[in-house]
């Protein structure tokens, strides 16, 4: 469990009026990977972006695209985001009939594969699909709005997912309610990646960005490096 964690921006949380600017500013803060939180206002109570604003930022950043679909059906969509310029697709499974089907259709897109798990869903339903996985998130708050309350049941699924896994080459992934005082029970549980938004983008400045993101790394790699012990 050596190394940093890896620090997913969600841009939910940014200016939306100045996009570009803001992932350029939260990339030069730190960021390792930008998350972007697809939402329909169907299968989450919230409604973002697609493909287009995706398609538009990514010129404008070399950073993994981390695309966090929370649409459903999102199987129309996959070829659209994979051509938008994500790096990384992660759909839930109650998105469609055929979780499998839907990660051999990213894979086959050339994309890595993600499934997030909500606060409800037990990880055994990734059991039959994890050597399809490039990733696991595990949401932390119910997904659809940024700012809520992290879930501190959800920090032993952490320790089940990281269990199941085993020596598979998987990112383990946590999203919502990231700060620098909940980042230390899941990076010791086992999470390599932290999504945050409104933690990220507090201050709405680039120092602050900086000290946000390295506040967060710091509570991270310090519980991760004394879980390893
Ligand atoms: C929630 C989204 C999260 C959200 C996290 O539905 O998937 O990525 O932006 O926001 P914070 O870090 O503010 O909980
Ligand atoms: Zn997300």
């Amino acid at each position: 469990m050596a190394g940093s964690v890896i620090i997913a921006p969600s841009i939910l949380s940014a200016d939306f009026s100045r996009l570009r600017e803001e992932v350029a500013t939260v990339e030069a803060a730190g960021a390792d990977w930008i998350h972007l939180d697809v939402m329909d206002g169907h299968f989450v109570p919230n409604i973002t972006f697609g493909p287009p604003v995706i398609k538009a930022l990514r010129p404008h950043s070399k950073k993994v695209f981390d695309v966090h679909l929370m649409i459903a059906p999102a199987d129309p969509f996959l070829e659209a985001f994979a051509n938008a310029g994500a790096d990384i697709i992660t759909v839930h499974p109650e998105a469609g009939p055929h979780l499998d089907r839907t990660l051999q259709t990213i894979k086959a897109l050339g994309k890595k594969a993600g499934v997030a798990i909500n606060p409800a869903t037990p990880e055994d339903s990734i059991a039959y699909v994890l050597d399809r996985l490039d990733l696991v998130l595990i949401m932390t708050v119910n997904p659809g709005f940024g700012g809520q309350s992290f879930i501190p049941a959800m920090v032993d699924k952490v320790r089940r997912v990281k269990k199941m896994i085993g020596s598979r080459p998987i990112d383990i992934e946590i999203d919502g309610g990231i700060t620098p005082e909940t980042a230390p029970l899941v990076a010791a549980a086992g999470a390599n990646v932290l999504v945050a938004g409104s933690a990220v983008f507090k201050g709405g400045t680039r120092d602050s960005y900086a000290a946000n993101i390295k506040a967060i790394r710091q509570a991270a790699d310090a519980a991760r490096a004394e879980a390893a012990a």
